[in-house]
């Protein structure tokens, strides 16, 4: 797909339901007794993964133009799948459903597209290992396939060595079939949905700085959850709307969790103008984001709010490059283990576009200010890559060729569509 340089960007726009969140009300629904009525699911192909395989393991799941209707069956009402279980392009399915895997008695085989084949998956094979499941990697590398075998498990203390919500989720999951309280203590705090939904939804979980711990066994009841907008997706328009000349959108009703909004806070750090408007703090917390065309400055982006903006690094990265002075991106080593490696991905492509960016062992220098120029980029079926360029391609000079842009619908099926009704 091929993109312009935009000289217009106005009006208002809704992004789709979160990931994260959808994911967790199509899981702890399927495990809860009774019905879950889920509104403003994202119907993104990492969220339709997850429905897939929980139909595969015995829920009945309506997806309608309205609402998802999740037909639970209790903490022990899987049953085992006719062959593998295809987790699509989603780690957040695959090292989730693995720890309610660990805790069922039968076996599954999982596994996903060639980009989750190659993420690493010992970080939850380890401490579902510790709590007593059989979890192995049939090509014996540490990524999917994997077999797992279910079996009684034990409450541990897992001190994880990263900070991930994925590694937390799956071991709080597996606690739920454990014989005693299982415990996770992260470097950072990550995204904490999992925590407060599997509350909403009954179990006995305690959270107290870097710490959650989980009791066995709740009765988990079926609930309304009403799935606030991707802050991961409005991320696209934030940067577009403090980028173009001239700018101003209103970005509705996204998710404002403090896990989540490190993107906000770097932004206003950088110097762009931000408001936030109708701020909810009724269970997951939302606001309107009304932003403005902003002249934008370097900044040191480090430390403990690397997990709180994580996955919005790559169109952070773009409004580097246009921003005036040096970004420096430290403690994010993570984005080499992202749907593609972030950081190689980026530097070679902003660099490509005329940005001095550089890459290091844990995150990139970029030296902003220079003027950006089109160029061919290969998406690396990577989302988030894919918007990132779409974002830089309003900016910068000639057109910008885009390749594997389709990728998007992997968590914003309508981004292209959006996008150009703002700069029309
Ligand atoms: C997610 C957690 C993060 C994030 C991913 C979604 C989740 O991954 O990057 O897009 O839903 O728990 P990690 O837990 O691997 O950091």
């Amino acid at each position: 797909m091929i993109f312009h340089k935009a000289h217009h960007l106005k009006g208002e726009v809704t992004v789709p339901g979160d990931k994260s969140i959808s994911h967790r009300a199509v899981m702890f629904g399927s495990l809860a007794e009774g019905t879950t009525e889920v509104l403003n699911f994202l119907q993104g192909a990492d969220c339709l993964s997850t429905i897939d395989c929980f139909r595969r393991l015995g829920i009945s799941i309506e997806n309608t133009p309205d609402h998802i209707l999740i037909h639970g069956k209790g903490l022990h009402g899987l049953h085992k799948p006719d062959g593998i279980l295809d987790t699509g392009n989603s780690g957040t399915t695959t090292r989730l459903i693995s720890g309610i895997l660990a805790g069922q008695p039968f076996e599954t085989t999982l596994t996903g597209d060639a980009s989750i084949q190659k993420r690493p998956m010992r970080r939850i094979m380890e401490p579902l290992s510790m709590m007593g499941a059989d979890i192995s990697s049939l090509r014996g590398n540490d990524c999917a396939p994997l077999r797992i075998k279910g079996a009684p498990l034990h409450g541990i203390h897992y001190h994880s060595k990263v900070a991930s919500a994925q590694v937390k989720s799956a071991i709080l999951l597996a606690g739920l079939y454990a014989d005693d309280i299982t415990r996770v203590t992260e470097p950072v705090i990550s995204r904490n949905h999992s925590e407060i939904m599997l509350k909403y939804f009954g179990a006995d979980l305690q959270s107290e700085g870097t710490t959650a711990a989980i009791s066995p066994n709740p009765a988990l009841h079926g609930q309304k959850v009403c799935v606030p907008g991707d802050i991961s997706s409005a991320a696209y328009f934030i940067a577009a709307g403090l980028l173009v000349p001239g700018a101003e959108i209103l970005i509705r009703n996204v998710g404002i969790n403090p896990t989540r909004d490190g993107i906000l806070k770097v932004a206003q750090a950088m110097g762009g103008d931000i408001t936030l408007l109708n701020v909810n703090h009724d269970g997951e917390p939302t606001a309107d984001l009304l932003v403005k065309h902003s002249t934008l400055h370097g900044i040191t982006i480090e430390g403990a709010i690397i997990p709180a903006l994580i996955d919005e690094l790559p169109v952070i990265n773009v409004m580097a490059a246009c921003a005036e002075g040096t970004t420096i991106i430290r403690d994010a080593a993570e984005l080499k283990v992202k749907e593609s490696n972030r950081i190689d991905v980026m530097v070679r492509y902003l660099s490509a576009m005329g940005c001095a960016i550089t890459a290091t062992e844990d995150g990139m220098i970029i030296e902003g200010g220079r003027s950006l120029h089109g160029a061919v980029i290969d998406s690396h079926m990577d989302h988030r890559i894919a918007m990132s360029f779409a974002i830089a391609a309003l900016v910068a000079d000639g057109d910008t060729e885009i390749r594997g842009s389709d990728v998007v619908t992997i968590s914003y099926p309508d981004f292209y569509a959006d996008l150009a009704r703002l700069t029309h």
